[in-house]
């Protein structure tokens, strides 16, 4: 009993600890809707600590009548042991004591529909909330469409030469609404980035949008909150929010078609991209690679982690996601590529200088 509380204390601590760490060697904001970093959470925020503090005062009246029950009944068990022998006393006492037993349950009960509707009006109060503040007609429209098991954000603009696609890691401007459209390729996920916002289906067939803004400067992680098959865990995104000027450069470098490949490997793993299985999935703006059926990978070097967040974004994890994806994560439409050693450094040197 003793080894299985310490040990579930030491998971918990050990959880702890890899969410401290993760969080500290990339920067990432710990994902958490009581940590709110816009108006949208900060009202759910919000409305879960009053919920917290109301449920926890609920819990201890609970505790102090249960005590004071307990202590009741012992003493009139001690007081029917002193007088056993005389002419029972408790009976005349019964009615009265089912009146207030009576009192207590009708009390309890109102007490109880009266919260259900505080709780209802205040989940009301706080959807109204949501929703109201932000203009969307200034806000930044992106398109957002979730597959399995990964993200594209098409960030739209009136001119369609500014408009471009990108996966699984977006930047956004701190203080600017950011007005979500989004859809699915094949089953419904549910985007959610607990610092910014609450969850929202993305239903094939179906358009649903989702207006937030972050008013903190911050990488924010996202996660699909909807199960949605085998690797729905490892379906991961992340939002940095930036200033304004800071934004606008990371959206003009985007918008560059391929970093040309400047060095001979570099050239030799542009050649290999393009002649090997790759294409028949992936784009590269600039080259022939045209598909959509996976990541964009125009500016694939200037993501932190690949694979939805699941692995830092270096030549080893690379690699090892080219040559064996499904050891990686089973299931990914990422098939296996056997390349030579001498192609796969150049078309991860290639791929990293994708910037
Ligand atoms: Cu996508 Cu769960």
């Amino acid at each position: 009993m003793i080894v299985m509380k310490a040990r579930r204390i030491a998971i918990l601590l050990s959880l702890a600890c890899a969410g401290f760490l993760l969080a500290g060697c990339t920067g990432v904001s710990t994902q958490s809707s009581v940590d709110p970093m816009g108006p949208q959470a900060r009202n759910i925020s919000k409305l879960w600590w009053f919920q917290c503090y109301t449920l926890l005062a609920i819990f201890a009246l609970v505790v102090v009548a249960l005590i004071f029950a307990v202590m009741r009944g012992k003493q009139r068990r001690e007081r029917a042991g002193e007088g056993a022998s005389a002419e029972a006393p408790m009976i005349k006492l019964e009615p009265q004591r089912e009146r207030s037993i009576r009192n207590v349950v009708i009390g309890a009960t109102v007490f109880t529909v009266v919260m259900l509707f505080v709780y209802l009006f205040m989940s009301f109060i706080t959807g109204r909330a949501i929703s109201s503040p932000l203009n969307s007609q200034t806000a930044l429209s992106i398109e957002v469409t979730g597959y399995q098991w990964w993200w594209a954000f098409q960030f739209q603009d009136p001119t369609s030469s500014q408009m471009f696609t990108t996966a699984n890691e977006i930047h956004i401007p701190v203080g600017q609404p950011i007005l979500l459209n989004m859809t699915s390729q094949d089953v419904i996920h549910s985007f959610w980035v607990p610092n910014l916002m609450g969850k929202k289906d993305l239903i094939p067939g179906k358009r649903t949008t989702l207006l937030f803004q972050a008013d903190q400067p911050g990488v924010y992680r996202g996660q699909c909150a909807e199960y949605c098959g085998h690797q729905h865990a490892h379906m991961s995104f992340m939002i940095v929010a930036e200033s304004p000027e800071q934004f606008q450069a990371w959206r003009n470098a985007q918008l560059f078609p391929e970093t040309a490949p400047a060095t001979d490997a570099q050239k030799k793993g542009e050649q290999v991209f393009l002649s090997a299985p790759c294409i028949m999935c992936h784009t590269v703006r600039g080259t022939e690679a045209a598909s959509r059926l996976g990541p964009d990978l125009t500016h694939v070097g200037s993501r932190t982690t690949i694979a939805a967040g699941i692995l830092r974004n270096n030549r080893e994890n690379l690699s090892r996601w080219i040559t064996d994806p499904q050891s990686i994560k089973p299931g990914t439409r990422m098939p296996a590529n056997k390349l030579s050693q001498d192609d796969l450094a150049a078309l991860v040197e290639y791929l990293g200088n994708l910037k």
